[in-house]
């Protein structure tokens, strides 16, 4: 039996158990060899330099209309995951471990990111990784789901019409886009603005999840259901998940900082979608003025 991966086989394995992790799964056991020979289909089955995943663990990841999130098949979390042991170590310390600058971390984790092909949306017709933008300290992040046309070109998000509407939320929170930190689920346009997949989501999550560990805000903002979903690895609907905090600890990565021990995150919803029902607005503003208030904010003279 091989002690050693392949470097893809490797890191397809750490994509998925961080996909687990988020999940709040982090036990792994190995089935008996006899389970392993092929009778029944794990989600992950790791032997001899192979993956199969069955089609159980791999579930698509398309908000239903209303930005509902589609539910999550069970089987994904509640089969066994045989896996070897030593593809635990595919998981090593983070670059940016030992930085304590937000600044330079955040360029160690793109650095790292690299001209990035570990899904298959680098080859669909993405201009350019969309990495992030705003204050390296930030109190505040918005994270949105992923680059449409006009980021793709631009290579910054929420720069388009959505960008536009958000860039209005920020300001009526009393503050400016350059305060906060503004970033995605996944870093690069799908193409024709469909859905990112759930399989890309868990492969860039991890940079992103390295991003707010980086940061360490004092609240995200998941804009819509993608990213309220990714980030806290949870099935309820939109109207389930707004209108509360929950304590946030970016999954996989350890903050370098013992003074930081998470943030806060509110959901609310996209500002595509606002632009799509205006009507929604109002609780969105009720979603932001309950961060403004953890915050401290006041809104400018003239909104309420
Ligand atoms: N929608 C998003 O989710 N992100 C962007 O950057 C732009 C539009």
């Amino acid at each position: 039996m091989p002690r050693t991966l392949d470097p893809e086989l490797r890191r397809a394995l750490a994509a998925r158990i961080r996909y687990y992790n988020e999940m709040g799964i982090y036990d792994f056991y190995r089935q008996p060899l006899s389970v392993r020979a092929g009778e029944v289909a794990a989600p992950i089955a790791v032997d001899e330099g192979e993956i199969t995943i069955s089609a159980n663990a791999v579930s698509t990841n398309q908000p239903e209309p209303g930005e509902a999130v589609s539910p999550r098949k069970a089987a994904a979390v509640a089969m066994p995951v045989a896996i070897e042991e030593n593809i635990f170590d595919a998981i090593a310390p983070k670059p940016e471990q030992s930085v304590s600058d937000p600044a330079k971390t955040l360029k160690i984790i793109r650095e790292d990111l690299g001209d990035c092909t570990r899904c298959v949306l680098h080859k669909q017709g993405r201009k350019q990784i969309v990495f992030g933008v705003g204050n390296p300290k930030a109190e505040l992040m918005f994270v949105g789901e992923g680059p449409g046309a006009d980021e793709d070109v631009q290579g910054e998000p929420f720069v388009g019409r959505a960008g536009q509407l958000l860039n209005n939320m920020i300001k009526a929170m009393g503050i400016e886009r350059e305060q906060v930190y503004i970033a995605n689920i996944v870093k690069c346009r799908p193409p024709g603005n469909r859905t990112p997949e759930r399989e890309e989501c868990a492969t860039c999550s991890p940079f992103l999840m390295r991003q707010i560990a980086a940061i360490k805000p004092k609240v995200v903002v998941a804009l819509g259901a993608v990213a309220a979903k990714t980030l806290l690895a949870m099935n309820s609907s939109m109207m389930q998940l707004r209108g509360r905090f929950y304590d946030f600890k970016p999954a996989g990565v350890h903050s370098n900082d013992p003074n930081w021990d998470g943030c806060k995150l509110a959901v609310t919803y996209h500002p595509a979608f606002l632009l799509r029902d205006p009507r929604q607005k109002g609780e969105a503003w009720k979603d932001l003025q309950m961060v403004m208030k953890e915050l401290g904010l006041k809104a400018p003279k003239g909104n309420s």
